[in-house]
């Protein structure tokens, strides 16, 4: 299926996260606010490190959300 991150059009596979997918493409999910990179450290929920913008609402924990074809992700948007 396809998902959009930042714009860009990128081929997932059904069942991944959406913080999956942001890791493999090397991209922060968001920014300290001392704009530092972030991303996933627990992938269960709990440090919410992974947040980020999905079809236009967030912050939200990347890691709980599979995939869902068309979806649009952002990151560093918080
Ligand atoms: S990686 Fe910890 S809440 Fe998502």
């Amino acid at each position: 299926m396809k998902i959009r991150v930042n714009g860009q059009e990128v081929e997932v596979q059904a069942g991944m996260s959406v913080a999956a997918v942001v890791m493999n493409l090397g991209l922060a999910a968001r920014r300290s606010v001392t704009g530092e990179p972030r991303g996933p450290v627990c992938g269960m929920g709990v440090c919410f490190e992974c947040r980020l913008w999905v079809d236009g609402e967030g912050p939200l924990r990347s890691c709980q959300m599979p995939v869902r074809e068309g979806m649009e992700v952002v990151t560093d948007a918080v």
